[in-house]
């Protein structure tokens, strides 16, 4: 059985919550082309970051061609060696590949050093996306020289954290609802997303383990 908050990951942008302006950006962006470039979105912990590079690389790439790394640590020289076999050429179904790196913010320099010639290299039916938290981000800005050449070769999401406590409240009220798991107040879901930070992941965890029942 599926976690809730996998059961509940938004699909398509219109279910991605509370990050218009992001997903407006996003949108504009796609709408001139899915491929040939790459990504940054930063952010909180479970604001929506993954989610919304899972849903950019579903645009142009089938399941089995989208690659998801979990942290930067998996990215290692002979997977970068990979995608740069792979991405010569066309996936099947949609056609396209994706890469997605999170916890991008654990980047080494030796990983960076090759990405900023992949990344100028990148075929229209390619996309990678990286993502971190903003803590994450100005880390690396302290440790890697690197850094910046990389973040200037991507296109720049940030995700809000502003305004989501009360929107992140009712949506994870109706989930427990449905779930039958729920037996409080709103209030006290708004309670639960300030005490978790907004961190929609980390609500629905809660949720799961029966605390906002009666
Ligand atoms: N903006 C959102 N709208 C609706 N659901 C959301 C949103 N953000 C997060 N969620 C819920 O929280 C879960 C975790 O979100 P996600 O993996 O996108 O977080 P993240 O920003 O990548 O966090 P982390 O930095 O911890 O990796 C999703 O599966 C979904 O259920
Ligand atoms: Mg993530």
């Amino acid at each position: 059985m599926k976690t809730l908050f996998e059961k509940y990951r938004p699909s398509t942008f219109d279910e991605v919550l509370g990050q218009d302006k992001a997903v407006k950006k996003v949108k504009t962006l796609l709408s001139r082309s899915w491929g040939g470039r790459a990504w940054w979105i930063s952010g909180a912990s479970g604001a929506g970051k993954t989610t919304i590079a899972q849903i950019i690389a579903a645009q142009g790439a089938d399941g089995l061609y989208v690659r998801e790394f979990d942290s930067a640590d998996q990215l290692s020289t002979s997977e970068i060696d990979k995608i740069e076999q792979d991405m010569h050429y066309f996936a099947p179904g949609k056609g396209g590949r994706a890469y997605i790196v999170n916890e991008a913010h654990g980047l080494r320099k030796a990983i960076i050093r090759r990405l900023l010639g992949l990344l100028e290299r990148i075929p229209n039916h390619v996309c990678i996306i990286f993502t971190t938290t903003k803590i994450g981000e100005s880390k690396l800005f302290d440790d890697q020289i690197d850094a910046n050449p990389l973040l200037s070769r991507c296109a720049k999401i940030e995700l809000t954290n502003q305004g989501l406590a009360k929107v992140f409240a009712e949506h994870c009220r109706q989930i427990a609802t449905k779930e039958n798991l729920n037996g409080k107040s709103l209030q006290s879901y708004v309670k639960l997303a300030q005490n978790c930070k907004n961190n929609c992941r980390q609500m629905l965890m809660i949720i799961e383990s029966g605390e906002m029942l009666e």
